[in-house]
């Protein structure tokens, strides 16, 4: 097993539940899209936040062009909504594991964007789409298995990577459960 394959298999049931979540947004409708940019401000700033604080050595390359917390700023200016909230849900990052295990988890979610780019293009082709859209025709994911390939890590520190990526899913989980709770 690679740490990628480890990632993977470990996450699917995560992965499973925020793409289930992620579908109550329904982009036919501009309230839900605002919705679903609130949830991702929600927990993709303070992460990148967590990781800008890491040791350059501990980031994979081009660290600072992968970083999306500026595009999805603008799409909610773009939109008239307020910015991403100062870390608003808490995050405990502390070593290279548990950093390696939510930068996985960051860099996969982008091939989910790109699927929900084009149901956004179909239905609201005029919203702004520069999150969704970030990093499309570059080879992010691909540079990002290529530097995870070269990561050494110990069993146990496997173990973290997987509770690092995980505490990033859940993340995603909370914050689309808080917008596409009947409640709001
Ligand atoms: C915040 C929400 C999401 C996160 C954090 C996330 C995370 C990830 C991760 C880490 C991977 C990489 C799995 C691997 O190692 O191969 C991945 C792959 C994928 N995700 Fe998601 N995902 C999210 C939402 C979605 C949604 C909503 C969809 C569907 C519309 C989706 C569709 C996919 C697809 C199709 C792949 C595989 C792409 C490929 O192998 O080329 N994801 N996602």
């Amino acid at each position: 097993m690679t740490l990628r394959t480890t990632l993977r298999a470990a996450t699917r049931q995560d992965h499973d539940r925020v793409d289930q979540l992620g579908g109550a947004f329904d982009f036919t409708n501009p309230s839900d899209y605002e919705a679903f940019l609130r949830a991702h401000a929600a927990v993709l700033p303070g992460v990148e936040a967590a990781l800008d604080s890491a040791p350059p050595e501990d980031l994979p390359p081009a660290w600072a062009q992968r970083r999306r917390t500026a595009a999805l700023t603008a799409d909610l200016a773009a939109l008239g909504l307020a910015p991403p909230p100062q870390a608003a849900i808490p995050l405990a990052l502390p070593d290279r594991a548990t950093r390696l295990g939510a930068l996985y988890v960051l860099e996969g979610s982008r091939l989910g964007g790109a699927v929900l780019r084009r149901r956004l293009a179909a239905s609201q082709p005029q919203a702004p789409d520069a999150y969704l859209a970030h990093g499309a025709g570059q080879p992010f994911w691909r540079s990002f298995l290529d530097w995870l390939d070269g990561q050494v890590m110990s069993e146990a520190q496997t173990d973290a990577a997987v509770e690092g990526a995980r505490q990033v899913f859940r993340a995603f989980e909370m914050a689309f459960k808080i917008e596409t709770s009947p409640a709001r």
